[in-house]
């Protein structure tokens, strides 16, 4: 058995933890920095870093006390090395190099992304590659086939926002504050999610990639006009997304080689109707599905520690650089019309 040291800080959740081959979470702690951004409406990086840089050194330290061992018993360190915010990452990927010099442990680079694409095998033993996974969270949407560790097919993605974002957008609009995806699944389930016409953008579309910046526009649109609820507006809103969501699903997995398990990680993956909406797609399509808990769904260093695992035996060198864009695959084609995202 082996036993990882996990550091995450790519965006803004700061997150050290102790995780072993066999899947057990020795110790963790994680620091949300909700409240220093929420004035601005999202994440400022400066702020970020800043405060990575003030809590990461206590908080492995405390995860290492907790579990009583030092930097001898450890089989290897795991950073997130990108994507995400740059000044955030170098804080963690630094911080881990230091260790890694002065226990002479191996240093494993995670790419944050892979973090949320093994996490389901943290918490399911069972879940063997391959499978389908959708990724949601505040920075990506895509769809991938896992085939193995660093074995990724991308199958779609986001030729603007992704889904996150949109339900951080839509909090915005519906002034429900930051971060924004919890609070407008708590409104939704109050309103009526046929009360307001909302564009399902890409729907019917040959190709599986999302889009969801019109679908903003239009929840904005609707907010300025005075005539609906703002549960109506929550409840139409995520209605319309995960519509999508199953539209674009079917038409990936069509074009697949298929695979027993749909797999869901990432932030997004924390909300129930989403979640709900998904394991009854999955079993239509006589299809496993699995969703790891809420808590391994945002951002936390159990994902970082356990691609650790998955990766225990290799190691990175020293002088790896951070990397705030890095995509899981680089042969994916670039979408027409899509800004850069990894
Ligand atoms: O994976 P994550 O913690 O960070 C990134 O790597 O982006 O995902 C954060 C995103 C945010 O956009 C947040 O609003 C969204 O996940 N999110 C949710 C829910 N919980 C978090 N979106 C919808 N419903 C939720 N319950
Ligand atoms: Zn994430």
């Amino acid at each position: 058995m082996g036993i990882v040291l996990g550091i995450e800080s790519s965006c803004d959740e700061t997150a050290a933890a102790l995780v072993t081959t066999d899947r057990r979470i020795v110790a963790q702690r994680i620091a949300s920095q909700d409240e220093s951004h929420a004035p601005y409406g999202g994440v400022v990086p400066e702020i970020a870093a800043r405060a990575h840089a003030e809590r990461l050194a206590p908080m492995i330290q405390a995860v290492m006390d907790e579990a009583g061992l030092t930097l001898g018993d450890l089989d290897a360190i795991a950073a997130t090395a990108g994507p995400g915010l740059i000044g955030g990452v170098m804080v963690g990927l630094v911080s881990a190099k230091a260790l890694a010099m002065a226990g002479d442990v191996p240093l494993i680079a995670v790419n944050h992304l892979e973090g949320h694409a093994l996490s389901p095998r943290l918490a399911d033993a069972d879940l063997e590659f391959p499978y389908a996974l959708l990724l949601v969270s505040g920075g990506h949407c895509q769809i991938l086939r896992v085939e193995g560790v660093g074995r990724y097919r991308r199958l779609a993605t986001t030729i603007d926002d992704a889904l996150g974002e949109a339900f951080d957008k839509t909090a915005k609009i519906l002034g429900l504050g930051f971060p924004g995806g919890p609070a407008v699944e708590r409104l939704a389930r109050e309103g009526d999610p046929r009360a307001v016409p909302l564009p399902r953008p890409l729907v019917g579309s040959g190709e599986p990639h999302f889009s969801f910046a019109g679908l903003k526009s239009a929840v904005l649109r609707a907010k300025e006009s005075g005539q609906h609820r703002d549960a109506d507006l929550a409840a139409s809103f995520q209605q319309a997304a995960l519509d999508c969501v199953l539209d674009r699903l079917q038409v990936a997995l069509d074009a697949m080689e298929p695979v027993p398990a749909l797999v869901v990680a990432g932030g997004v993956a924390a909300n129930q109707a989403i979640r709900g909406a998904l394991e009854q797609f999955a079993c239509e399509r006589g299809m496993r599905f699995v969703a790891p808990p809420m808590a391994l769904c945002t951002d936390n260093a159990a994902m970082i520690a356990w691609a650790g695992c998955e990766r225990l035996g290799q190691s990175d060198p020293l002088d790896i650089a951070a990397r705030p864009r890095w995509p899981l695959d680089p042969e994916a084609e670039p979408v027409r019309g899509a800004g850069y995202k990894a």
